[in-house]
């Protein structure tokens, strides 16, 4: 079976993409034959996981160390990846972090480990890239939101507003790509096992995720990352703007 098929022939950056959900969307898409440039703050890693891919699926694939909070980084890390992979038709922002400390927690550090890591890159990374995008048809951009965009959890305000700012950036972003036919959308996951949920899974009573959820478990990142490829390939060609929930059924849940 060829999963190929309708998927552009140019390179994806995936932030985040040393682990996760970033790992799972590169590795989805490097099955589908497409090049990925892994960008992420723990370089080994990444530079380790595009070995790997490029080993297992023999597409281009590099790792990339940089710090995505530095707006000053971006520019060397796109030179480097220009200068690596031919055509850049696709970004997915999948790099984050999350605060725990709830509004007691929130310092002037915290808001900006947030802010600079899951929005500001990304409208900076879509302003960089336009050239790229509009020389490449079938170009687009995927930020990985989050269910708390949508729900209230006192636990984590600057992540959920960076998160809800994604949602409505990415709206906007889409009013200007779509005049270059540059399509844009977010994936919301619920909770997704990956090591930045793994303390919480830990810390908390066996069952607690689950019982909310309509399916009854956890989601795997690769679970994510399909929806992630499906919208970066031209089977998504009329999707923009949008808002992919991909939470086995948490946000629509009355359980109890
Ligand atoms: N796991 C979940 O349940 C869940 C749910 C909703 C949304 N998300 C979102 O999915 C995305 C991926 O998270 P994950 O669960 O795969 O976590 P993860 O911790 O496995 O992966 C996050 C990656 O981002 C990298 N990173 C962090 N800060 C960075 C920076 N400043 N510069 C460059 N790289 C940086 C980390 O090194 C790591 O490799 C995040 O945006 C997260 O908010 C996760």
């Amino acid at each position: 079976m060829s999963i190929a098929l309708n998927s552009p022939n140019t390179a994806v950056i995936v932030t985040g993409g040393a682990s996760g959900i970033g790992l799972a969307s590169a590795r989805a898409l490097a099955q589908a034959g497409r090049a990925v440039a892994l960008w992420d703050i723990n370089g080994d890693k990444a530079s380790a996981a595009a070995a790997a891919l490029k080993a297992e699926f023999g597409v281009e694939a590099i790792g990339v160390c940089v710090d995505l909070s530095n707006a000053d980084a971006l520019a060397g890390a796109l030179q480097t990846t220009r200068a690596a992979l031919a055509r850049i038709g696709g970004l997915v922002h999948a790099a984050g972090v999350v605060d725990t400390g709830s509004l007691e927690g929130v310092t002037l550090a915290v808001w900006e480990a947030g802010i600079n890591t899951h929005l500001r890159p990304l409208i900076l990374l879509v302003q960089a890239l336009l050239p790229d995008f509009k020389a490449n048809p079938g170009s687009a951009v995927v930020g990985i939101a989050s269910i708390n965009a949508t729900l209230g959890n006192h636990v984590n305000p600057v992540y959920s507003a960076a998160k809800g700012g994604m949602l409505a950036m990415v709206r906007s972003l889409a009013d200007r790509l779509g005049m270059d036919g540059v399509r844009i959308n977010c994936v919301s996951p619920g909770q997704i096992v990956t090591p930045m949920l793994q303390p919480a899974i830990d810390y908390l009573p066996k069952g607690t995720f689950e019982k909310r959820i309509l399916l009854g478990r956890m989601g795997q990142p690769e679970e994510v990352g399909r929806v992630v490829r499906f919208l970066l390939s031209d089977e998504a060609s009329y999707i923009t703007a949008s808002e992919i929930v991909v939470d086995g059924g948490n946000i629509s849940s009355q359980r109890m």
